[in-house]
């Protein structure tokens, strides 16, 4: 007999970690925890990490809460492809919590020890996008602080916080 995990509460520890070859599989099918729309606001996270896989600046972790894995976010640290030369920009490229675990504040301190992280490189402000409106995460993220930047991403609403 296996001795069940604890339940995952608000008062779990959440930390970062590496994503290896024993938890890549659980860590891709987080994604299919989200629903189709919010599928359609981030790619699978087997997407995000093949992708990281062939880029020099991409950056990313698991999201645990106690010992279990409940999301997933990637950072572009990096120079801006609009300006080279120009100095790194710390962009947010990728983050989901899985269903379960959503509204229960891991996006926020995930990400609040993701601006400890880029401050201690150097960074004073970070960036992010998103698909605009109601139904997405236009609204967490300025829960956050983020505000416009007045730049456009694709389709993607450009969102900067101070750090
Ligand atoms: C967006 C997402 C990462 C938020 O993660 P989360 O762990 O549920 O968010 P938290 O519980 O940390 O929420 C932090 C704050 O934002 C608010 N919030 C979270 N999601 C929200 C939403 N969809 N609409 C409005 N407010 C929201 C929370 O109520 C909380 O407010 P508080 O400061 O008053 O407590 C998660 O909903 C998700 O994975 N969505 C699908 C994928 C996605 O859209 N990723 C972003 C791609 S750009």
């Amino acid at each position: 007999m296996t001795a069940e995990a604890p339940p995952v509460t608000r008062d779990s520890a959440v930390t970062l970690r590496e994503v290896t070859e024993d938890t890549v599989r659980t860590i891709c099918d987080l994604s299919k925890t989200l629903t189709e729309t919010q599928r359609t606001h981030v790619a699978d996270n087997a997407v995000s990490i093949a992708e990281a896989h062939f880029s020099k600046h991409a950056w990313f972790r698991a999201i645990y809460a106690d010992e279990t894995p409940v999301g997933f976010l990637m950072l572009y640290i990096g120079p801006d492809d609009e300006q080279p030369g120009e100095p790194t920009v710390w962009f947010l490229w990728r983050l989901m919590v899985a269903g379960p675990y959503q509204k229960m504040g891991f996006g926020r301190r995930a990400l609040e020890q993701v601006f400890d992280t880029v401050r201690e490189q150097g960074a004073s402000e970070f960036i992010t996008s998103c698909v605009p409106g109601e139904d997405g995460p236009e609204r967490f993220y300025r829960r956050l602080g983020f505000t416009p930047n007045g730049k456009w991403y694709d389709e993607e609403l450009g969102l900067v916080l101070k750090l």
